[in-house]
C-alpha cells in the first residue's frame, strides 16, 4: 500500500483523468497534465465512495514513463489489467476466463513467456520483410485515395480514408477476405469502442454494464472462432502472411494452445487499425490546418517521414497503459509498494516540455523526436514499422493526387480513455490536374 503521505489527486481532477470525455476535449486535459507534471508528477488516484476501480498512481513525466517502460522486471504487465479497467470489468473477466483480462496476448504476458511469444513474429514485422508488402499496401492506398477523389470536393477524411485504410492493411496481413472486414470492424468496435456512442455502432450507451460486458465477451468468442478457422487453413496451406506464421509457430516444440493463438490474432487485428487511423487523421489535420505545408511537402517528399513521426507523437493514439510493481521501488520521489498499479500516461509524457519544445505545436522538423507513442522496452509496439510504412505510402499517394486541402468544419475527437483520436475530419480538397 502507498505511504499515507503520498499525494492524492483531488477527486475532480481524478475524475477528469479517468473520464473518457476528457480525452475528446483534449486541450483542458493537456493543461491538467502540464500542472501535474510540475506539482505532483507521480500521484495517487483513489476511487470515490462508489469504489468503481482500484487505486492507482498516475505518472505524467516523460523520464518516469520511459523508465517504467524499459524496466520490465520492476514494472510488470501481469497480473492486473494493462488498461484502466473498472472493478466490474475485472470481475467479469475473472469469471469468464479465470484471468483479469478477457484475452491473453503479448500485452498481458511478462518474461519468460513474453519474449518467447514475441520472437515468433518479430522478424515478420521488421522493415526487411515488410518491404515485400509495399506493392500490396500501395494498391490499398491507391484504392482508398480513388474513393476519396470520387466522393467529391468535400467529405469526412476519417470515414473515407483514415478509418478503412489501416483496417484493410491489417486484414490483408491476417488473411481475412475483404467481405469479412465489416464483421471484423464491428467486433473490434464492440471490444474497444464502447466508450463512444458514435463508434460502438451497437447502441452500447443504452445498455447496462452487464450487457456491455456480455457483448464484449461475445465479440471475443466470435474472434476466437473466426481465427481458429483461419489457423486451420494456414496449417494446411501456409502462405507468407503473418496469419501463417502464427498458425504454424511453435514454443518449446509445441504449436500454440488455442487460446494463446486466438489472443495473438486478436492483438494484431485490434492493435493495428484504430491506432494507425488516429495518427493518419492527425497528420491530415495538421497539414490541412496549414495549407502551405501541404504545398511544401508536395514539392519535397523528403519532409514526409518527419511529418509521419510528428503526427504519431502529436496524436499519441494509445493514451495510456498500466503496469504493476513487482517489488517496492521509488518513482518520481514517491515510494511505490509491491503490487501497486500505475498508469503511464503517454499523452502526458509526449507533451512534456522537458523533452519536447513547445509540445502542442505540430513541428514536422522536430529533431530528435524520441516520443513514447509506441511505448519502449520489451513491449514496444510490434507494428511500429508497419504503421510508419502504411502512413508514408498513403501520404505519397495523397500528395500525388490531391493538390490542395483545407478544413471544412470542426474535427471531433472520440470519447475514449485508451485508444483515441479524431472520429471526424471534414475536408475540402482539390484534385491535381482538375479544374475547380
Ligand atoms: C500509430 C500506430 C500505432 C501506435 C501509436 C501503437 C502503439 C502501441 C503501444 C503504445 C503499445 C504498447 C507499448 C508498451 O507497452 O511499451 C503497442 C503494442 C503493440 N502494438 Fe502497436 N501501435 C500502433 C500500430 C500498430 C500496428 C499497425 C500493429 C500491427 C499490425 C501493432 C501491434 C502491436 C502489438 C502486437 C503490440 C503488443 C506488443 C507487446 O506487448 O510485445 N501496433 N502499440
Amino acid at each position: 500500500m502507498a505511504e499515507s503521505s503520498a499525494p492524492v489527486l483531488p477527486s475532480a481532477t481524478a475524475h477528469e483523468v479517468i473520464d473518457p470525455h476528457s480525452y475528446a476535449a483534449w486541450d483542458p486535459l493537456l493543461d491538467t497534465f502540464d500542472r501535474l507534471r510540475e506539482e505532483t508528477p507521480v500521484v495517487r488516484i483513489e476511487p470515490d465512495e462508489e469504489g468503481l476501480f482500484e487505486p492507482f498512481w498516475l505518472v505524467t513525466r516523460y523520464d518516469d514513463v520511459m523508465r517504467m517502460s524499459k524496466d520490465n522486471a520492476t514494472f510488470l504487465n501481469n497480473p492486473r489489467p494493462v488498461v484502466f479497467s473498472l472493478n466490474a470489468a475485472i470481475e467479469f473477466s475473472r469469471q469468464a476466463t479465470g484471468s483479469n483480462m478477457l484475452v491473453d496476448s503479448l500485452v498481458v504476458f511478462d518474461a519468460p513467456i513474453h519474449p518467447k511469444y514475441r520472437r515468433l513474429t518479430q522478424k515478420w514485422f521488421m522493415p526487411r520483410n515488410l518491404a515485400r508488402l509495399e506493392g500490396e499496401i500501395r494498391n490499398l492506398a491507391k484504392r482508398t485515395v480513388d474513393r476519396l477523389v470520387e466522393s467529391g470536393p468535400q467529405g469526412d477524411f476519417c470515414k473515407l480514408v483514415s478509418a478503412p485504410y489501416p483496417l484493410h492493411v491489417v486484414m490483408q496481413i491476417l488473411g481475412v477476405p475483404e467481405e469479412d472486414e465489416p464483421r471484423m470492424l464491428m467486433l473490434t468496435q464492440q471490444m474497444f469502442g464502447g466508450q463512444d456512442a458514435d463508434l460502438s455502432g451497437s447502441g452500447m450507451d443504452n445498455m447496462t454494464p452487464e450487457q456491455v460486458l456480455e457483448l464484449v465477451a461475445g465479440a471475443v468468442r466470435s474472434f476466437e472462432h473466426y481465427f481458429a478457422e483461419i489457423a486451420r487453413a494456414r496449417r494446411a496451406n501456409p502462405t507468407e502472411d503473418v496469419a501463417s506464421v502464427i498458425a504454424n509457430a511453435e514454443v518449446d516444440g509445441q504449436l500454440l494452445p488455442e487460446r494463446d493463438m486466438a489472443g495473438y490474432y486478436i492483438i494484431v487485428a485490434t492493435a493495428g487499425h484504430d491506432t494507425t487511423s488516429a495518427s493518419t487523421a492527425g497528420a491530415m489535420q495538421a497539414l490541412a490546418q496549414d495549407p502551405e505545408q501541404w504545398a511544401r511537402v508536395r514539392a519535397d517528399r523528403s519532409l514526409l517521414p518527419g511529418i509521419v513521426e510528428e503526427a504519431i507523437r502529436w496524436t499519441t493514439p494509445v493514451q495510456h497503459f498500466m503496469r504493476t510493481a513487482a517489488e517496492d521501488t521509488e518513482l518520481g520521489g514517491q515510494k511505490i509498494a509491491k503490487g501497486d498499479w500505475l498508469m503511464m500516461s503517454y499523452v502526458a509524457a509526449n507533451h512534456d516540455p522537458a523533452q519536447f519544445e513547445n509540445p502542442r505545436r505540430f513541428d514536422a522538423a522536430r529533431s530528435p523526436n524520441r516520443h513514447l507513442a509506441f511505448g519502449a522496452g520489451a513491449h514496444q509496439c510490434l507494428g511500429l514499422h508497419l504503421a510508419r510504412l502504411e502512413m508514408r505510402i498513403l501520404f505519397e499517394e495523397l500528395l500525388d493526387r490531391i493538390e490542395t486541402v483545407e478544413l471544412a468544419g470542426e474535427p471531433q475527437r472520440s470519447v475514449s480513455t485508451f485508444v483515441g483520436g479524431l472520429k471526424t475530419l471534414p475536408l475540402r480538397i482539390t484534385v491535381a490536374g482538375e479544374k475547380t
